[in-house]
């Protein structure tokens, strides 16, 4: 089938595009009824479906006697160790795990959040949940205990798993301090806490709630897999929104199941046994989807990288993981590629290995520039496919899908539509756009199997959030446009989220940590463009009237305050003391516009402002600060 064919059939004949698709895991209960509606009209599939989904990626592999094939790669450049484990050690270490937690009280339709970095143990945790229908939420570790607490304060675990420590580049990271500071912090009180220890050197203080993670595997007999619903959900994953308090985003388990095994059919082209390795980290959808669940479910090698595109030790790390594990598919976001190309703009590196085995390299996560793309393209023998999609979808929404026909590349371009995914531009007032002409991205309702099923007691903020600005469609959060030959464009994002890296994060969140500095009246966080993360936040900040605190002390105290609360990963390095911030008459603050100063992009000064002598005002501000365009630090 062509692209075409595939992707019209897909959606013209919903129900039963994905009731073939259903055909391709193994389910306790097939589903008969493959699309309906929830009590509040939200579409829903497989509703009567019953499965496991640990039970998909492990113990069918074994039972199909693949039980010796390499289920996992650890490759570590910070510890210097690379470990493999077969289907039938990951298994039997899930089911102990999940074992142990069944010991110590968890049951199906408790909560566990886990806090772990790139180890292999963060992806047990996950599964031996899975396994027994626990609902897990991972928490990424560059969020400080603060972030770690309005988490475990919403979804009120009965558990946490996590580790002694991590590592970044110069150093070892403590986690178990930043988990008992977060329950310090946190009303809710989780039951236990399990910690596993590296034994890297970490302080690692003892609570009475604590339970070592190496006891409880050891001591406990496997557990089996619990048939859970098609709804139940198997995760909720917390991702910025547009207000200071995270969005609990919801998964199910078998329409996410069914969509993450045609996603790696029919997006990345891998076949069971390809060795597939997404560079990202647990903590975020990628994670989930691309480095445990999908792989796992179509029987590939998944590898767990716990380090850095460049500095762990060097800008080869990437080719040298390549080489010498014969990866076959890989995703990473554009900004370690830049990452790679600052350090070796000549490629002499990649040079150094054989990179034959790489089929296909898969970018997303924040806007990929045409100098990245082009870099890899003349450097790399395997093709960049951009592609685009989100928390909330859980698997791509735009792209090219390899499985199906390669299109050509289009620079720039995210891609076509995926199956299932009937992707419009709108103007403001809910009409389509012509093509070329830029407007904000929504999908028509339903939305295909394994996308949010909801916002985690939240069902208000998951309708004002997605479905109420465009009745009957899905509001994505960003803007774009098509072309002529419906080839996607996506120009950023429409509200106060920003992209640093890769990571996604609210500015608003950051606008109340910086407000609460003693000599700040107000402030606003923009997002400004960086050549190396995409977009870095600035913060722009009016003083209290006499308060006569020096720009410098302010800046330090500020950045303080923000890696404290939210963590080092927000990367705030800028802050400019302002006389004022442009407002509009009715007090709302134009944050665009003080993007454009920064970014140095022609703009428009909205006929509402207030007054537009502050135009030059901020300007003046950010070129003495030497900010954005003018950025030199
Ligand atoms: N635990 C603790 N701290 C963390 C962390 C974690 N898991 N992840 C990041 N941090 C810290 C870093 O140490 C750094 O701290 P510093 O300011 O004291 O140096 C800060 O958060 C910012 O981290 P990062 O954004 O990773 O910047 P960097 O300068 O260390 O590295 C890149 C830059 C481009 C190499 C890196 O951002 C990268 O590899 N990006 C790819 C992102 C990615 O894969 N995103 C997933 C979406 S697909
Ligand atoms: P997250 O939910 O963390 O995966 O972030 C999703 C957001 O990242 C999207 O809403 C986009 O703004 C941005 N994004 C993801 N992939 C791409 C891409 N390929 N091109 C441009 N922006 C992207």
């Amino acid at each position: 089938m062509t692209y075409k064919e595939i992707y019209t059939e897909s959606i013209e004949k919903p129900a039963k595009f994905w009731k073939e698709q259903a055909d391709a895991i193994e389910w306790y209960n097939k589903p008969e009824v493959i699309l309906s509606e929830d009590e509040n009209g939200y579409p829903l599939w497989y509703k009567d479906g019953e499965l496991n989904i640990c039970y998909l990626a492990l113990d069918k592999h074994i039972q199909d006697g693949r039980g010796d094939q390499i289920a996992f790669i650890y490759d570590s450049p910070v510890t210097q160790n690379i470990k493999k484990y077969t289907f039938s050690e990951v298994k039997t270490e899930v089911a102990k795990l999940a074992g142990g937690m069944l010991s110590l009280g968890l049951k199906k339709g408790d909560t566990a959040v886990i806090y772990m970095p790139m180890i292999p143990q963060a992806a047990f945790a996950m599964l031996a949940c899975a396994r027994i229908g626990v609902t897990h939420s991972v928490v990424f570790g560059g969020f400080a205990p603060h972030e770690l607490a309005i988490r475990i304060d919403d979804c009120k675990p009965r558990l946490i798993i996590t580790t002694s420590s991590g590592i970044e580049i110069d150093r070892v990271i403590a986690y178990k301090p930043l988990v008992d500071e977060a329950i310090e912090l946190a009303s809710h009180r989780p039951k236990k806490v399990v910690v596993f220890n590296r034994k890297l050197g970490a302080r690692v203080p003892f609570k009475k709630y604590d339970v070592d993670y190496d006891a409880l595997v050891y001591g406990s007999e496997e557990a089996a897999c619990v048939p859970v619903n098609t709804t139940h959900p198997l995760y909720i994953l917390y991702t910025s929104g547009t207000t200071g308090k995270p969005k609990g985003v919801v998964r199910d388990t078998g329409g996410y199941a069914v969509a993450l095994k045609f996603s790696m059919t029919h997006i990345y082209n891998v076949q069971q046994d390809d060795v597939f390795w997404a560079a990202s980290d647990v903590g975020w959808v990628v994670g989930h989807s691309f480095i445990v669940y999908g792989p796992l479910i179509n029987r590939n090698t998944s590898l767990i990288f716990e380090g850095k595109p460049i500095r762990t030790p060097d800008s080869s790390t990437f080719w040298r993981i390549i080489a010498e594990h014969k990866v076959n598919a890989m995703f990473t976001a554009p900004t370690a590629i830049r990452a790679i190309k600052k350090e070796d703009p000549d490629g002499e590196f990649i040079k150094q290995y054989d990179l034959s085995s790489l089929k296909a390299q898969f970018l997303a996560g924040e806007r990929c520039d045409i100098a990245t793309l082009e870099w890899y393209q003349k450097h790399i023998p395997a093709p960049a496919i951009d592609h685009w999609w989100q928390t909330e979808s859980g698997w791509p929404m735009i792209a090219n899908m390899m499985g199906v026909e390669q299109l050509p590349i289009k620079p720039g371009s995210v891609g076509k539509a995926v199956c299932g995914y009937n992707i419009r531009i709108f103007s403001e007032d809910g009409t389509e756009v012509e093509p070329n002409k830029e407007g904000y991205v929504v999908v028509k309702l339903p939305l295909p199997p394994g996308t949010l099923l909801d916002l985690w007691k939240d069902n208000p903020r998951f309708k004002a959030g997605y479905l109420e600005q465009f009745p009957g469609y899905y509001f994505s959060g960003d803007g774009g446009y098509k072309d002529d030959e419906d080839y996607i464009f996506i120009t950023g994002r429409v509200d106060d989220v920003i992209n640093v890296a890769g990571h996604r994060l609210s500015t608003a969140e950051m606008e109340e940590v910086v407000s609460s500095h003693a000599s700040v009246a107000e402030c606003a966080v923009i997002g400004i463009n960086d050549s190396l993360k995409g977009q870095i936040p600035l913060a722009l900040v009016v003083t209290k009237l006499n308060d006569e605190i020096e720009h410098y002390q302010l800046e330090q105290e500020t950045i303080k305050l923000v890696r404290q609360q939210i963590g080092a990963v927000a990367s705030l390095q800028n802050v400019v003391i302002v006389e004022r911030l442009p407002k509009t008459r009715s007090g709302k603050i134009l944050r665009k516009l003080m993007r454009s100063i920064a970014d140095g992009e022609s703009f428009q000064i909205p006929s509402t402002i207030d007054d537009e002598s502050i135009v030059e005002e901020i300007d003046t501000v950010l070129k003495k600060y030497k900010i954005g365009v003018y950025n030199i630090k």
